[in-house]
């Protein structure tokens, strides 16, 4: 008897402490030891509702039905029938959903928090007074800092800060203002990729280390594109509307690897959109979709028509019966199944498709 009782203490001793081993305490939250925060930057592929806190235009803001019909059942503010990439991302790193910094209220932030902000570009002058600028989000995390370094004081808030990764997708929006065709390609090119280092060097000034970057999408093979432009009955896609991008592009592979040379312990995750973005367009079935290069809702040629919801200029729309056979939902943006495809590849995909890092080395190490 005296022996199972012994047996029995040991085993509890054992649970505890694999739990005591297992887990670290923030302040008095506890987290497991490999807790990884997520913190997003971005335009409208990565918000999760921040513009509805913002004085804006319907054009930026998708709190409105049809958007959010499959997976919240209510229009949060992403521009999705569902979930976006930063949703996915924060799942397959064991996350809970990572909330819009605006949402009311006091907040954590030991998961990290999301800033972007539907329209926003990297340069300040981009939908300049209806969103939150790149800059701006910078200026919200340093407030996270202030708070976390309040809650779990200095050196817990400087390893929180290191090991989480700082997702960022920012540039598109910049190039399709008027303003864009005031510079020649090379020179707007290197303000806004300018303008997106100096933010990763703020950032790792303030404390991060782990970046992942999305390149430009191959724009001129979206639907918002290819309605805009007469004649495109084919349905390929218009070369020249993706000549910006794949100059952004080129830039901002050739100044990441750069920023290794000049910031210390700098890891990032390069992704490239551009090429995944075709292919998924070009090649829908492979992908396991129907439909790649026409939306899901909108009007005119291709569902090209931002109309999606009739809130915006154009009022009527069309909305497909299975968002989940389609790669957008709108004329821009995927729906929850592409943003699932494009997630899986950030996570785990091969050199080929991102590197040095895939997402989910940047999390485990
Ligand atoms: C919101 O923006 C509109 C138009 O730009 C402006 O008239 C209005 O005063 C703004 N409201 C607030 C609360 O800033
Ligand atoms: C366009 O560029 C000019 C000069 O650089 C700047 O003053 C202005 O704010 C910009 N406007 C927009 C809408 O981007
Ligand atoms: C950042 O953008 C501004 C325009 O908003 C531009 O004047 C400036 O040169 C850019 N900075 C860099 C480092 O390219
Ligand atoms: C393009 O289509 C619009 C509307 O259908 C028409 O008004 C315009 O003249 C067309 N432009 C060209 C260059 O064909
Ligand atoms: C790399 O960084 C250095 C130091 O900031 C800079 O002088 C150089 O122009 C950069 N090279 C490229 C190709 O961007
Ligand atoms: C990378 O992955 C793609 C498919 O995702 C595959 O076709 C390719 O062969 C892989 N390349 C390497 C070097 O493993």
């Amino acid at each position: 008897m005296a022996s199972e009782k012994f047996n029995f203490g040991f085993l509890i001793f054992f649970l505890c402490y694999g739990i005591l081993i297992s887990t670290q305490c923030l302040g008095n939250i506890c987290v497991p030891k490999e807790h990884v925060a997520l913190f997003v930057f971005g335009d409208s592929f990565f918000d999760v509702g921040n513009n509805n806190y913002i004085n804006t235009t319907t054009d930026l803001l998708a709190n409105y039905p049809p958007y959010g019909e499959t997976f919240f059942k209510y229009p949060s503010g992403r521009f999705s029938d569902g979930r976006v990439i930063p949703d996915f991302i924060a799942e397959y790193a064991k996350l809970p959903l990572i909330q819009p910094y605006l949402f009311p209220g006091s907040q954590l932030y030991i998961n990290g928090v999301n800033f972007a902000s539907a329209g926003a570009g990297a340069l300040v002058e981009t939908h300049q007074g209806l969103v939150t600028d790149l800059k701006t989000q910078l200026t919200y995390l340093k407030n996270v800092k202030k708070v976390l370094r309040q809650r779990l004081g200095d050196e817990e808030t400087t390893t929180l800060l290191a090991k989480a990764v700082y997702l960022i997708n920012i540039g598109g929006n910049d190039y399709f203002v008027e303003n864009s065709s005031l510079y020649t390609h090379e020179k707007y090119v290197s303000m806004v990729v300018g303008n997106l280092t100096t933010v990763i060097k703020r950032i790792h000034e303030i404390g991060g280390r782990k970046f992942g970057i999305l390149n430009q999408p191959s724009f001129g093979c979206f639907p918002i594109i290819k309605a805009l432009v007469n004649g495109t009955k084919s349905g390929s896609c218009i070369e020249e509307y993706s000549a910006l991008a794949k100059v952004h592009n080129t830039k901002l592979s050739v100044e990441l690897h750069n920023l290794t040379k000049q910031i210390k312990g700098f890891k990032y995750s390069y992704f490239d959109l551009y090429h995944l973005s075709f292919e998924v367009i070009s090649n829908p079935s492979k992908f396991g979709l129907k439909e790649g290069g026409v939306a899901c809702c909108g009007s005119g040629p291709y569902n090209g028509y931002h109309s999606c919801g009739g809130k915006r200029e154009v009022k009527d729309y069309d909305l497909c019966d299975n968002p989940s056979e389609y790669l957008l939902f709108d004329s821009t943006h995927p729906t929850e199944a592409g943003s699932r495809i494009i997630s899986q590849y950030m996570w785990s995909g091969n050199q080929t498709i991102t590197g040095p890092y895939n997402l989910k080395t940047l999390f485990e190490e």
